[in-house]
């Protein structure tokens, strides 16, 4: 258990809520949820497959016809063939880093990962015993992962490469070139690939890519995604992984020994999710882009921050390097001080050290009220 992390948003979180309690008032910048409701029509469905009498167990990598539902949506976005017997519907996104990683890393394999990027990718590394290996995702290469250094970091040990695009907590996006030089290093080198495509809905400029566009990769990669961050549905707890059947097979035996089934009628909303009109998703993406900018202006205007503007997500990481103080003491300073709940970059491993996560997921009236009071706390930081 020693070798167990965490993910610290949940900590920050409670202590943020404490103070509430306490009668202060907090800005909550620090949790990657949207804000809004999930969809009505979403809901609805819930309510009926209730109703319906979906209350069941269903077979544990999902109903059928919801794999053929989702099979269809990925091969639609990826522009790749994917089958049914594919897709493993578990409850989130992040279960599929948990089964795929039991299910493929011995102890001392290699896996490469993004650093800063999501905790829990270390944690479950080091928790199968193998070995963590980070790629730092730098400022000045608008926190992409650098395919040269990629390659320098590939030894015949290495069993895994994670990826991220849109990023948490960047919100760094891979560009075409990318994804094709790093599908080369895969085959060539013969790794596997968890390809973490949880927000690839939640994109500004560009037009979503995945690695399993190019030959050789749909049958070595696992395609993460749900729905908690696409449709506002974190607490429903839903999401999925595509792979090679004989993996899915496997994954499938995994969540059969840990949690059964995901839960009958979420699967029967989530399927209307898919189906049903995507102007709620769409609105949301318009909202979180004008709030990216709000918050992307302010930071810029503030002595002592400078802040890129990340092409998707809902976080933003400042370089907070100029104030001279650690990223944890400023997560400490802003919120116990200046009542802005943030959390330190190094949450998301050693390179974030120099940075704070902002989740813009919170309405422009709120973010600006942070902003103003992160302004107060940079003049008296830097005084
Ligand atoms: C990069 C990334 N992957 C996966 C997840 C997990 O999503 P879920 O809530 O569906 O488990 C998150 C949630 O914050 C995330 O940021």
């Amino acid at each position: 258990m020693a070798r167990l992390g965490t993910e610290t948003a949940f900590e920050v979180l409670a202590k943020a809520k404490q103070l509430e309690a306490q009668g202060r008032e907090i800005v909550h910048l620090e949790i990657g949820e949207p804000d809004f409701d999930t969809p009505k029509y979403i809901c609805d469905a819930a309510v009926k497959a209730i109703r319906d009498g979906y209350t069941h167990y269903n077979p544990a990598p999902g109903y059928p016809e919801v794999r053929k539902i989702i099979a269809d949506e990925v091969a639609k976005t990826r522009g790749i063939k994917v089958d049914p017997e594919q897709v493993v519907v578990v409850p989130g996104g992040k279960p599929v880093m948990f089964y795929t990683i039991f299910a493929l890393i011995n102890a001392g394999d290699e896996v490469i990962y993004p650093n800063p990027g999501f905790p829990i990718y270390e944690s479950l590394i080091k928790f199968v015993n193998a070995k963590p290996v980070p790629i730092n995702l730098r400022e000045e290469n608008d926190f992409r992962l650098d395919v040269d250094e990629l390659e320098k970091l590939v030894t015949p040990k290495t069993k895994l490469l994670i990826i991220n695009s849109p990023q948490n907590p960047t919100g760094g996006v891979l560009t075409h070139r990318d994804l094709e030089r790093i599908a080369k290093i895969v085959v060539d080198n013969n790794l596997w690939v968890l390809s973490d495509e949880i927000y690839s809905r939640i994109l500004y400029e560009a037009e979503f890519e995945s690695v399993t566009q190019f030959d050789g990769l749909p049958e070595r990669t696992i395609i993460l995604d749900g729905f908690s961050k696409t449709y506002a549905m974190t607490g429903w707890r839903i999401g999925y992984g595509i792979m090679n059947k004989t993996l899915s097979s496997h994954v499938s035996r995994l969540a059969t020994n840990c949690n059964s089934c995901t839960a009958s009628f979420i699967q029967m909303a989530a399927a209307e999710a898919i189906r049903g009109p995507q102007d709620d998703a769409e609105r949301m993406v318009a909202e979180f882009k004008k709030r990216r900018d709000v918050i992307v202006d302010g930071l810029n205007k503030i002595d002592g921050i400078t802040c890129r503007k990340p092409l998707g997500a809902f976080y933003v990481f400042p370089n907070i390097k100029q104030t001279g103080r650690s990223s944890k003491e400023l997560e400490h300073l802003f919120l116990d001080k200046y009542g802005v709940a943030a959390l330190a970059g190094t949450s998301f491993g050693a390179f974030g050290e120099g940075y704070l996560r902002f989740s813009y997921a919170n309405s422009v009236e709120n973010i600006e009220k942070a902003l103003s009071w992160i302004e107060k706390g940079m003049k008296e930081i830097l005084a």
